[in-house]
């Protein structure tokens, strides 16, 4: 949209950044004049006026006479700093310079931060803090309803770093509710945030609502003839505790977040430099519904079916669960995978797609990942409770208890903790649903399997109960049964031959050993999971479906 200005500055290379430093000196009161007496007359000041073409004839009508080689740079109002050179180095050493120069000022002005700023520009995932259990449901709710009024689902990310709880520890009726450091924030940011009084008794629902009604205020205020966006929040402010924001994917919910931890900062500092004071209403509502903003927002294409959702995934690290959560993720999911090999943090290790050490033997370890899962999106969705060991083959007579126990704590127990821990959640997720990986095992089991059969069969029972119970809530429970799906760890060269020794077959006949004479992929188990999870079965519940080339023992 500064196509023009640039091309009018004669020279090569134009450096343009909307710089914290700066913009937090032009967004206090006699902004004008502090940049002035921090940088003389080798910079041009430019008023506030609208970005784009009436900028650009503005700053050419201002330059006629002015000679270019006296400047260092130009800065505009509440908009950002400029610098220029024939060669692109240059450039950028002066803007380094000029905005050294703004950093020394803001020091040199008593403009700081009162508290360490440790975690600005990190990621949440790492954070450490400990949301209790209701504060938890609490944040579930809100993403819940934020969803709703935008018409999607939503990602909501949490920010309790020490920059944004000292945010929000601030008087942030009045610095919060004045608008971004630059009008450019606004298609991100939109010009305030919700202030919700988190954890207390007032509901979500009813400060929402009157975002929604202010905004709707502001738009009538300002508007000439075009057509009212969606009015939902962008990010919230939660009072006294920490920050959320909002997007249709994670991606979107960070860009968010990082606008915003820049935003705190410079809106603290600017306060101890006299106060902070933004752009009015009106010019950012001019931003806000310009036609080329608005294209930069339309230019993302259609949402993928999993957009916005939250799916946790256990045993992820390898096999099966593997699949599943990246082909959820490549569907739009923010996906977070447990898995007790801790290598499952070092797989998944991106905005939207976090690995957790878990033992989900382990409630603990399970209300942990939760609570990762909820801080770092909002909310719970999708279940895909995946992970399983196969216990050694052990006829009935010589089963070591050993054996029996092992199997029934990740094969059968874990599952019912899972189910336990986030219930609740999935209670508050957007068309949510829990899906079972269970085995062929059940519906025909083996000789030898006694240990690995029965925790199946109590698994897909235990899917068939929570069917029963979550189904007025709008949870679906499918289960699925796959066989012989070689690409994963499970199958050790010892464990296939043992199996196959159990069946009196040779490993080739025993893999090849179904009514298709197909073999079965970790991915075709993933796509199957990801219909269950998905649109496909939305109108089906307690159902069980087998993955397994077709077995005449069942069929
Ligand atoms: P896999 O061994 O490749 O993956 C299982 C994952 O679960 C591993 O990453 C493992 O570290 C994890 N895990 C094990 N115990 C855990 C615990 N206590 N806490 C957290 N994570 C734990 O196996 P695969 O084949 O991908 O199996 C996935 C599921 O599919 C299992 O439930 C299995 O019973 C089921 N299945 C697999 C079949 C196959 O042929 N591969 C056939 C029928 C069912």
């Amino acid at each position: 949209v500064e196509a023009i200005l640039h091309a009018l500055i004669p020279f090569k290379f134009v450096d343009h950044t909307h710089t914290d430093a700066v913009v937090t000196i032009t967004n206090t009161e006699g902004g004008e004049d502090k940049i002035k007496e921090l940088y003389g007359d080798k910079v041009l000041i430019i008023p506030y006026i609208m970005p784009g073409f009436v900028l650009a004839k503005l700053i050419y009508d201002m330059t006629r006479d002015v000679d270019w080689n006296e400047l260092e740079g130009m800065v505009l109002m509440n908009h950002g700093l400029f610098t220029f050179n024939d060669d692109a180095k240059k450039s950028y050493e002066k803007t380094i310079e000029l905005v050294d120069r703004a950093e020394k000022y803001l020091v040199d002005n008593g403009a700081e931060l009162s508290f360490p700023r440790e975690s600005v520009g990190t990621s949440s995932v790492h954070s450490s803090s400990n949301a209790s259990a209701l504060e938890l449901q609490e944040l579930a709710k809100i993403r819940k309803e934020v969803s709703t009024l935008k018409g999607h689902a939503t990602i909501s990310i949490l920010n309790d770093s020490s920059l944004a709880c000292g945010f929000a520890n601030e008087d942030i009726q009045k610095i919060a509710t004045q608008g971004p450091l630059t009008p450019d924030h606004v298609i991100r940011t939109k010009r305030i945030p919700a202030i919700l009084t988190a954890f207390s008794s007032t509901s979500p629902e009813v400060e929402l609502k009157a975002y929604i009604d202010e905004y709707e205020q502001y738009f009538q205020n300002n508007k000439t003839n075009e057509t009212l966006l969606n009015p939902a929040p962008n990010f919230a402010i939660l009072k006294n505790r920490a920050t959320l924001s909002f997007g249709k994917n994670a991606k979107e919910a960070n860009i968010i977040k990082d606008i915003n931890e820049h935003s705190f900062e410079a809106i603290l500092k600017a306060e101890k430099l006299g106060g902070y004071k933004a752009l009015s209403a009106k010019h950012i509502f001019e931003v806000e519904y310009w036609s080329l903003e608005q294209a930069k927002l339309k230019k993302a294409t259609s949402s993928p079916e999993f957009s916005g959702k939250v799916a946790l995934v256990t045993g992820g690290a390898s096999g099966i669960g593997l699949a599943i959560a990246k082909m959820l993720n490549s569907r739009g999911c923010a996906v977070v995978v447990l898995d007790l090999n801790l290598e499952v943090e070092n797989i998944f290790n991106k905005a939207d797609m976090i690995g957790v050490k878990c033992d989900l033997t382990s409630s603990d370890d399970i209300k942990n990942a939760v609570s990762k899962t909820v801080k770092n999106f909002g909310g719970i969705d999708i279940v895909v409770s995946n992970a399983g060991i196969f216990t050694p083959s052990e006829n009935l007579d010589s089963l070591s208890d050993e054996n029996w126990e092992k199997s029934m704590n990740i094969n059968l127990t874990a599952h019912q903790k899972l189910i336990r821990e986030t219930a609740p959640f999935l209670k508050l997720g957007i068309d949510p649903a829990i899906v079972m990986v269970a085995s062929k095992n059940f519906p025909a089991p083996g000789k030898g399997a006694a240990a690995y059969s029965v925790a199946k069969a109590g698994q897909t029972q235990l899917a068939r109960i929570a069917a029963l119970e979550l189904g007025e809530f709008g949870v679906r429970v499918n289960t699925l049964h796959p066989h012989a799906v070689f690409d994963t760890s499970l199958w050790t060269d010892e464990v296939l031959e043992s199996r196959a020794k159990a069946y009196g077959m040779s490993v080739e006949e025993y893999k090849t050993n179904n009514v298709l004479r197909t073999e079965i992929k970790s991915d075709n188990v993933a796509e199957l999971v990801c219909a269950m999870a998905g649109k496909v079965f939305a109108k089906t519940t307690g159902s069980q479906v087998a993955i397994d080339g077709g077995s005449d023992r069942i069929i």
